[in-house]
């Protein structure tokens, strides 16, 4: 259903209730989320992405309630990945000369999804733009990385709007559409948990991009991301938080995540959470089990952190399975300036705490000594180890 933004500007997306998970399974969706379309009613009518493929029945329905299709002058996509291009095959069935408008990378993407190369490419890159009449335009800014090779942003003249795509966006459905109705707890929450673990990695490009954004002097009454709610009331806000963010941010919290298999190492990870209260009590303490707990949201308190302390008990001369694909997606994050230490409890050989120790680092995580390996349950001597952890950690 077409929802009014500003003047002649739609949403004509679709808020996703019932999405549970995000990337495959990768990541998880726990308030809904939306992804974003808009539709241009000036004297050019445009579309601003689509929706995702489940949805495009619904989507073309609504699109032919409010237009008629042959009044569609061309179509911007601002990311070929399929949540925000998937109704674009049926759209082009209907409308194959229709003129699509996007950067190089993205015809290669949209090509490699759909298998459609004689559709009607248009690339653009930054600064270029076009006349969408009314004494308006659309001007198109790169944003390579935000979230994939070939986004772009398209900013409305006059409106003075932000059509960013991924970026500024959130996993959240929002029936009121806009940031300024929606539960402020929730939005922030939903903010951070998107940024920490989908755009985390791409913080150095993020800094820049939000500099040249800034140069450019544009007035922005609005911020419209693909996904979650829009931002009219304050929309640098979010602007500024992604400048925070980008720099390798963190505040005055240490995360312990470990996993156990006989409560040794466990006992280790509360030992050291009373000792990280004790050394330094204004610091939040945080523990997570990390079979037990939604893997997004440690890695969001892995961003907010400052250190983290990482356990698992030795099984095969290893860590555990669950330690080592959260370690890998940890990796991936590229978090930056953050300290880190291991521990974890061994019957027999107790490589776990090396092993740790070592993946820490190559993920970029600056390692404290000492690190706890304890042979059997823990001791009172063993528990008394962790004190040197925890000084180290809070420094
Ligand atoms: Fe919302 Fe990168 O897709």
């Amino acid at each position: 259903m077409k929802r009014l933004i500003k003047n002649n500007v739609s949403w004509i997306g679709k808020v996703d209730w019932e999405l549970t998970t995000f990337h495959g399974d990768d990541y998880s969706i726990t308030n809904g989320s939306s992804q974003n379309a808009y539709l241009i009613e000036e004297e050019k009518t445009v579309l601003i992405d689509t929706v995702w493929s489940p949805h495009d029945k619904e989507f073309m329905r609504n699109l032919e309630k409010a237009i008629n299709l042959e009044k569609l002058d061309f179509i911007v996509v601002n990311h070929g990945e399929v949540d925000h291009s998937g109704a674009l095959p049926f759209l082009m069935s209907k409308r194959p000369d229709l003129p699509i408008y996007c950067t190089a990378n993205a015809v290669k993407s949209l090509v490699g999804q759909f298998h459609h190369p004689e559709w009607n490419f248009n690339v653009v890159k930054t600064g270029d733009s076009v006349d969408i009449g009314n004494g308006k335009s659309l001007v198109f800014v790169e944003m390579r990385m935000l979230h994939w090779p070939d986004s772009m942003a398209t900013y409305m003249t006059k409106d003075n709007i932000l059509f960013s795509n991924d970026a500024f966006g959130q996993h959240f459905a929002v029936e009121e559409l806009f940031a300024d109705l929606a539960d402020q707890c929730t939005l922030w929450e939903q903010a951070i948990k998107y940024y920490a673990n989908i755009l985390n990695p791409f913080s150095p490009l993020v800094a820049a991009k939000i500099k040249e954004v800034v140069a450019l002097n544009l007035p922005i009454d609005i911020i419209a991301p693909s996904h979650g709610a829009i931002w009219r009331e304050n929309p640098l806000q979010i602007i500024e938080a992604y400048a925070k963010w980008a720099d390798a941010y963190q505040e005055d919290q240490i995360t312990i995540v470990y996993d156990t298999m006989w409560e040794g190492t466990k006992q280790l990870a509360h030992q050291l959470a009373a000792d990280l209260h004790k050394v330094s009590p204004e610091t939040t303490v945080k523990v997570y089990h990390i079979g037990r707990t939604d893997k997004n949201d440690i890695m969001t308190q892995v961003f907010k952190s400052k250190a983290i302390a990482v356990g698992s008990p030795t099984v095969g001369q290893n860590i555990l399975s669950s330690m080592s694909g959260w370690m890998s997606f940890l990796t991936e994050l590229k978090f930056k300036k953050k300290k880190a230490a291991s521990f974890g409890c061994y019957g027999w050989s107790g490589e776990s705490p090396k092993l740790l120790s070592d993946q820490l680092k190559a993920a970029g995580f600056d390692v404290v000594e000492p690190m706890a390996r304890v042979n059997w349950n823990p001791t009172e001597e063993d528990l008394g180890q962790m004190m040197a952890i925890a000084e180290e950690l809070a420094k």
